[in-house]
């Protein structure tokens, strides 16, 4: 069975001591199960301490970006290769390095094709921006997102990659509304035809496509109780224990339901 996945992105917030804290906090009152897989993303400083405090049979580390080079003359780069012991999965494409960093669809590819080569499995970003739902284009945007960060990724390698379903206009840093959950459900079923055409049922099948933008404790089951949800993505509400610990809670109800 598909584990449900919920992802915490801490984004540029606390520095290592209040991380640390707060990892302190989700040990304390996040219930884990065995259904759930519960993934922090810090800032790259705080990865190194907090991969020593995490309880690894609860909770996974994630990078929030990486360089796709291994090593060399990159100053002020991390790559995924030196992060290679350190985490389990690392986001790549988020709209924030796409829009503030101008990340293109090229070096998403490549960043992909690095964290797997890594050993590390990419959570990768996709989603249209306002201006670009409101002219019709999201499934153009999904596709050329989609097949550009997939194309060097084989049919061997597709089941360890996670989608995350991010419409720029619903994330909080660029004070969204979160999705309708019948747009949110046309894009995933998108997502999932293309993986299809790309790798075949069985591929489309197995992997998780995640929802992010927005969520909070209170919607948080409304998103995952839709068919073909595996989990969400979670940036401002998990920088609060309680309203993570009820995300948390509500993904682990629905997975139960769905039993
Ligand atoms: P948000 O962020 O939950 O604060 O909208 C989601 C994300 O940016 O990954």
């Amino acid at each position: 069975m598909k584990r449900t996945l919920v992802i915490a992105n801490w984004k540029m917030n606390l520095n290592t001591h209040e991380a640390s804290m707060l990892l302190h906090r989700y040990h304390q009152h996040i219930a884990t199960h065995r259904d759930i897989e519960v993934v922090v993303a810090p800032s790259m400083l705080s990865l190194q301490p907090l991969s020593q405090e995490i309880d690894r049979h609860r909770f996974r580390l994630s990078a929030q970006d990486g360089y796709y080079k291994d090593e060399g003359g990159f100053t002020g780069e991390v790559s995924f290769a030196m992060m290679r012991d350190l985490v389990h999965y690392s986001i790549i494409g988020h709209s924030a390095r796409r829009i503030y960093f101008n990340e293109t669809l090229e070096v998403v590819r490549e960043k992909v094709a690095a964290a797997v080569r890594n050993g590390i499995a990419p959570i990768i970003c996709i989603g249209e921006t306002k201006q670009e739902r409101d002219s019709g284009e999201t499934k153009q945007v999904i596709h050329d997102q989609l097949t550009t960060a997939l194309r060097n990724v084989t049919s061997d390698e597709i089941e360890n990659i996670v989608i995350a379903y991010e419409p720029v206009w619903a994330i909080s840093t660029f004070d969204g509304e979160p999705a309708k959950p019948d747009d949110m459900k046309k894009a995933l079923d998108y997502i999932r035809f293309q993986v299809r055409e790309l790798y075949g049922e069985r591929a489309a099948a197995d992997i998780r496509v995640l929802y992010g933008g927005s969520v909070s404790d209170q919607d948080a089951a409304a998103f995952i109780g839709i068919e073909g949800c595996d989990g969400v993505l979670v940036g401002a509400a998990s920088l609060n224990y309680a309203k993570f610990a009820g995300i948390v809670d509500a993904a682990y109800r629905v997975a139960r339901e769905r039993e």
